[in-house]
């Protein structure tokens, strides 16, 4: 039987990572991404392989039944590796339902279409890519495991959490077979820029403030979104069915140290003089319910999955800084139209930024 995998949510950061991936290392598989194209996925982000005989685009939501069940009968899915999520929690506090609809209702919607079309007893895999944020937040010490009790804390992470125990449960219940994986904060190439990295590059870029929230001191453990298509890879191919992986680089950086550093790599890259960058930083109002502090072990997929990062930060970081540099048109086209008309809205009422 030829695999085909269904890849939600692949027209954005992480998907249209596992995408390139998946082409570049399995001839065998036919790819279906499957995405609403919604403010954060742009095909733009997979130019390169659209032409590629092994793969196809379905424009859809994963809340629609109607949608999901026509694409698992026009194209026979065998799996599906789904990414599809509203993934900002920023937007979480400002628009709560939203989160509550794609992340809980779209991914019962999938699950319910695994149980539907998969009973022909062959081999087939549901897998669930999930964030280190449903485990909550840690004080100074410790690392997340995936023992940690769930106590998710931002209608983001709760929304997350609640999507990894429905797969559980129609694991459970229905015996639709299932992996899951959480995974710490991701950074690299075509990330939307309103997260910590894209968005302050694309500032510095623009000589605009930089807003750091509260006094800089929450922690967050990086992870190149390259590093993170491979585990998906090595999680996908060797984990174990009904298991759980976490994965992370540990690699813990204060944002108000990651954000120095960023400055002084932008300036050096642009010919600019040293604080030039740091200049523009502005402290502004925290985040409500701001979790203090990520960070994993990820000795289990280490071990049984033999993955490893592959790059150091220094390196990951240099190659994400030169290409949004590189790539100054895809930033401005990304952040053009409804999305600037969002972004306005969002961070004018707070008169600080
Ligand atoms: P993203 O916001 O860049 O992309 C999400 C994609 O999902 C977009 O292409 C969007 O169009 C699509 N989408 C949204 N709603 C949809 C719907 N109803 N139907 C179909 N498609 C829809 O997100 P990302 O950062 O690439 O994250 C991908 C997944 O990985 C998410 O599930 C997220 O929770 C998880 N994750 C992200 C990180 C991170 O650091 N970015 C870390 C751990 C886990
Ligand atoms: P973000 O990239 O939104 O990811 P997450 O909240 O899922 O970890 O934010 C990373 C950290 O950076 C988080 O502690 C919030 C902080 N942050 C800022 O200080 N300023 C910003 O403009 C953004 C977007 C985030």
């Amino acid at each position: 039987m030829q695999r085909t995998i269904l890849i939600t949510g692949g027209a954005g950061f992480i998907g249209s990572h596992v995408i390139r991936w998946f082409l570049e290392h399995y001839s065998g598989y036919r790819i279906v991404n499957f995405d609403l194209l919604t403010y954060a996925g742009n095909l733009e982000n997979l130019r390169d392989v659209e032409h590629n005989e092994q793969y196809a685009f379905v424009k859809g939501d994963i809340c629609s039944k109607e949608d999901v069940h026509k694409a698992f009968a026009k194209w026979q899915i065998t799996d599906v590796i789904h990414l599809a999520a509203e993934s900002h929690v920023d937007r979480s506090i400002h628009d709560p339902l939203s989160f509550v609809r794609t992340n809980i209702l779209g991914t019962a919607t999938l699950l319910n279409a695994c149980r539907e079309f998969w009973t022909d007893g062959g081999e087939h895999r549901f897998y669930h890519v999930s964030t280190d944020e449903v485990y909550g937040s840690l004080g100074a010490d410790g690392l997340f495991t995936e023992t940690s009790p769930y106590d998710p804390r931002s209608p983001y992470s709760a929304s997350k959490a609640s999507s990894d125990h429905l797969v559980r449960a129609y694991g459970h219940t229905y015996g639709v077979p299932f992996v899951i994986s959480n995974c710490s904060n991701n950074y690299g190439s075509h990330q939307f820029p309103e997260k910590l990295i894209p968005l302050m590059i694309n500032n510095m870029r623009e000589g605009k403030p930089l807003p750091v929230y509260g006094k800089g001191d929450n922690v967050r453990d990086w992870l190149w979104v390259v590093d993170h298509a491979r585990a998906i890879d090595a999680v996908f191919h060797k984990g174990i069915l009904g298991e759980t992986y976490n994965i992370g680089g540990y690699n813990e950086w204060k944002n108000l140290d990651l954000v120095h550093l960023l400055c002084d790599i932008v300036d050096e890259k642009l010919g600019r003089a040293a604080g030039t960058s740091r200049s523009l930083i502005t402290f502004v109002t925290d985040r409500p319910g701001h979790d203090m502090r990520y960070a994993i072990d990820s000795a289990k997929i280490s071990a049984d999955l033999g993955w490893m990062p592959s790059v150091t930060f220094e390196e990951g970081l240099a190659l994400t800084v030169d290409w949004y540099l590189a790539n100054a048109e895809w930033l401005n086209h990304v952040t053009s139209g409804a999305y600037r008309e969002y972004y306005d809205t969002m961070y004018t009422h707070r008169n600080d930024r």
